[in-house]
């Protein structure tokens, strides 16, 4: 049976980086540092420079993760990039990645699914893998949240932070090695509680829109606090129990990083240490669909991942989106 691995893993966050301080005193935002960490655990974030694009964050993830990899670009047959923030409405953020880095082979698309656009795009990856139908498949998730947070909404916007992360996946021979399986979720019912409800057909660019700051995020965080600790709890344990593992099996548990305090909960639900649990949130805030591949990078790049360890995914996002990956690390 053929199974999918990751091959190679890169990163990129913009230089500036704006702490809980720089937030009141650079952008005037009636908050503090205590506030912020306490409630969230972040620290500080990263903000794309002016006339920095999504599609060029996501083209320095990709660079990384094919070095790493040693996989040219043009021998790439899959890009799939997960985003809310692509550089226009079209075409794709993916095609525009495919131009910057010449991975002239490749078919690129999209995928919207918000904070968990990266745990699709994955799990589309394992699946045109396993099929034989791409042997080279680039995943990238990349975000610029603060290009469309509200910067008058004290509740959000200091959640928020820009970065990018990319994987290369191809084939893996062994069988007891590389994605074991993929769960995903949707419930559309939950649209509303958090969305971006400008700009679209709905509800096209007009003043009115403009007037009522609906090209910006709205969210009402106690639901969405409330909704992500119970489904991510939910698909992790699918996962297990798909493959005939337990919580005590769990090696790494790399995980989008909404906030500390889900991720707490998540933990602490799940009874597995939080100390398994790589954690940047304190760092970069929340990255969105940037968030899994950028934390799974810096763990493989610090050399915390070991071949045969049983490494746990999860994201979860607005839509609702949510799902799991259950992987057997392969070096
Ligand atoms: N600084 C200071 N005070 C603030 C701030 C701030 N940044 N934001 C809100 N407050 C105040 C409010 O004005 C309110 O004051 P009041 O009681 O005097 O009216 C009080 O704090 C409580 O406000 P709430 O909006 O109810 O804040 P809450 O306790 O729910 O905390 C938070 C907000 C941190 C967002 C919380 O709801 C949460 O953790 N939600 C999870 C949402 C999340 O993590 N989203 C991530 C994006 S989604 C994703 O990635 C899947």
């Amino acid at each position: 049976m053929v199974r999918t691995k990751i091959l190679g893993t890169g990163s990129y966050l913009p230089s500036e980086s704006l702490s809980n301080d720089d937030l009141v005193a650079k952008l005037g935002i009636d908050t503090s540092d205590s506030w912020i960490v306490e409630r969230t655990g972040i620290r500080s974030r990263r903000r794309a420079a002016p006339g920095e694009a999504t599609s060029d964050m996501a083209a320095h993830a990709a660079r990384a993760a094919l070095e790493s990899a040693g996989v040219k670009a043009d021998e790439i047959d899959l890009l799939i990039v997960g985003t809310v923030t692509p550089d226009m409405q079209f075409p794709s953020a993916a095609v525009l990645v495919q131009a910057k880095i010449g991975a002239k082979k490749a078919f690129a698309f999209d995928v919207g699914a918000a904070c968990a656009g990266s745990l699709y795009a994955l799990s589309i990856a394992d699946q045109y893998i396993r099929s034989g139908s791409a042997r080279r498949v680039l995943v990238i998730g990349a975000e610029l949240l603060t290009r469309i947070a509200d910067w008058t909404d004290r509740a959000s916007c200091v959640l928020f932070g820009d970065a990018a992360g990319a994987m290369v996946l191809g084939p893996e021979p062994r069988d007891d090695r590389g994605i074991l399986s993929t769960h995903l979720h949707s419930d559309g019912t939950m649209a509303g509680i958090l969305c971006l409800p400008g700009g679209g057909s709905l509800k096209p660019f007009s003043q009115e829109v403009l007037d009522q700051r609906e090209m910006f995020i709205r969210m009402n965080g106690r639901e969405v606090y409330k909704f992500a600790v119970r489904a991510l709890e939910a698909v992790c344990r699918e996962a297990l129990s798909a493959n005939g593992l337990n919580t005590n099996d769990v090696d790494h548990v790399l995980a989008h990083q909404a906030n500390l305090r889900i991720l707490e909960a998540v933990m602490k639900r799940l009874e597995i240490p939080l100390s398994k649990c790589q954690i940047n949130i304190d760092q970069v805030g929340n990255t969105s669909s940037a968030s899994m591949p950028l934390t799974l990078d810096q763990a493989n790049r610090a050399g915390n991942l070991r071949d045969g360890q049983l490494v746990l995914m999860m994201a979860i996002g607005g839509g609702m989106t949510w799902g799991s990956a259950l992987m057997r690390w392969s070096v």
